[in-house]
């Protein structure tokens, strides 16, 4: 992303019309946030009106909604493809606001299992397409700023979930209502969509290039680069590559980057952190309302850091934030882990867990928060890009229901402390692979980047290099 491409939003701003369009479409990531933060909250209260005792059964209630999400976004593809982007939105907010409705609602654990698992079909869906449609109908030039968009709608919505469960806590039937909340954004983005155009991509793949000129030239300054859109996206179409192929000696190695970095930003426990964040402040000795309150800090501090890093990577680079942020979130990982085994630090200086809380969290959305979605839009060449993001999306959405689906059990097993250093472990071999093999892609072309990861996209796509000119990986 380059310094034109960062300003998503002051485009955005300019051209109200264009502004609408992405608000409404990210609301799939921010029905994601949302559903991540409102769990948190909730659970301290669910798991006794519906006899969750055991550590397994709120894990899975925790985690199940990503067993759902990697359904839905199995099928997102091949729904966006056949029925169009703006249909499927539509049908997911719906399903959305079914599943909502149905948490709300729920009387027992197959319940709300089932009703999780049914939010987390719409939430897939929504966010694996939503990133898709905004990027397809905004102008080139600011493309690469959707990624980080997306990334701040995620976590404003883990933010006002946590407003929301802070704010419903004193209620009766609270958590029953923190669910049946998310209704409202879920019916914003049925209805929403009923008035968007459909993506200029999908017109054209459908034949329907009119139509796709008509949506561009109301999207667009010029009619120049209207012409020059329908060209690109006619090359383009049909010559994307199959999952063998990114798996092929010649792109084995960029792969490998993409999938480390999905998976590195799970096993680090972020997740951990944003879904329990309330049960371990409890654990540090704090009550529900305290901490439901201090949860609100952890979401804030989010939001900020996340907007921070955003308006500074195109200056001081992915790499850059991508070590410093993981330096932060290994060493507080180690702190919270150090006061978990010392009860004289838990009486003495209880504040250190949310410090570290917070510590890590501000290491997290400086750097591997926005970094890794980012750099996933930026290392590949255009024809595989949507295939391998899809890729290490589904790695990334798997890990997270590992982690999220074994973290409390991982406390009975190997104690707190073991789990945070277990979790600081892979913080350190994260580091120690993102110094020796992530390149630095800001402002680089795609050449370079392929370079310095060793592998060979022309080779792999069969492409002639003698006359072609320098694709730039932010130009695109
Ligand atoms: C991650 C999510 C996480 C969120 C927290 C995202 O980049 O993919 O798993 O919940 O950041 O801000």
């Amino acid at each position: 992303m380059n310094v034109a491409e960062s300003s998503f939003l002051t485009e955005a701003f300019r051209n109200k019309r264009l502004l609408g369009v992405a608000l409404i479409a990210a609301i799939g990531g921010f029905l994601f946030g949302y559903d991540t933060g409102v769990i948190g909250g909730a659970m301290l209260f669910m798991q006794k009106d519906l006899g969750l005792h055991s550590h397994g059964m709120q894990q899975l209630t925790v985690a199940i909604l990503l067993l759902g999400a990697i359904a839905g976004a199995a099928v997102a593809g091949w729904l966006a493809d056949a029925i169009s982007r703006r249909r499927t939105k539509m049908i997911s907010g719906t399903v959305y606001v079914i599943g909502a409705i149905a948490c709300a609602l729920s009387q027992n654990y197959p319940e709300i299992l089932a009703s999780r698992f049914v939010l987390g079909l719409s939430v897939g869906t929504a966010s694996f397409v939503s990133p898709m449609y905004i990027g397809e109908l905004v102008p080139k030039r600011i493309r690469g700023g959707v990624v980080s968009f997306n990334q701040l709608m995620i976590t404003s919505g883990i933010l006002l979930a946590y407003i929301v469960d802070w704010a419903f806590a004193p209620l009766p039937s609270n958590w029953r209502w923190m669910f049946a909340v998310a209704a409202i954004p879920g019916a914003a983005l049925a209805i929403g969509m009923f008035f968007m155009p459909f993506s200029p991509r999908w017109l054209v793949q459908k034949g329907r290039e009119d139509d796709a000129r008509d949506v561009l030239r109301r999207y667009r300054q010029d009619d120049d680069e209207v012409d020059d859109e329908i060209r690109e996206i006619k090359e383009v179409a049909g010559k994307e590559v199959s999952i063998r192929e990114l798996i092929g000696k010649n792109l084995r190695r960029t792969m490998i980057v993409g999938v480390a970095l999905a998976v590195f930003q799970q096993i680090v426990g972020i997740n951990t952190v944003i879904y329990y964040a309330p049960t371990i402040l409890k654990m540090a000795g704090q009550h529900n309302t305290g901490a439901l309150t201090e949860s609100l800090y952890i979401g804030l501090t989010n939001v900020v850091f996340t907007i921070v890093a955003i308006l500074l990577l195109d200056k001081l680079g992915r790499r850059f934030f991508l070590l410093l942020g993981t330096t932060c979130l290994t060493v507080a990982l180690v702190v919270l882990g150090v006061f978990f085994a010392s009860p004289s630090l838990q009486s003495a200086v209880g504040w250190l867990a949310l410090a570290s809380l917070l510590f890590y969290i501000f290491g997290f959305a400086i750097g591997l928060g926005p970094v890794f979605w980012l750099m996933i839009s930026e290392i590949f060449p255009l024809q595989m890009r949507g295939p391998a993001m899809a890729v290490c999306t589904m790695f990334n959405w798997g890990f997270n229901f590992l982690i999220s689906y074994t973290f409390l059990s991982l406390t009975d097993w190997i104690t707190k402390s073991g789990t945070f250093w277990l979790y600081a472990f892979f913080g350190v071999c994260a580091l120690v692979f993102f110094a020796a093999k992530v390149p630095e892609t800001k402002g680089r072309s795609l050449e370079e980047i392929q370079e310095d990861l060793g592998s060979d996209a022309d080779q792999a796509l069969g492409r002639d290099t003698s006359a072609r000119p320098r694709e730039h990986a932010a130009a695109r």
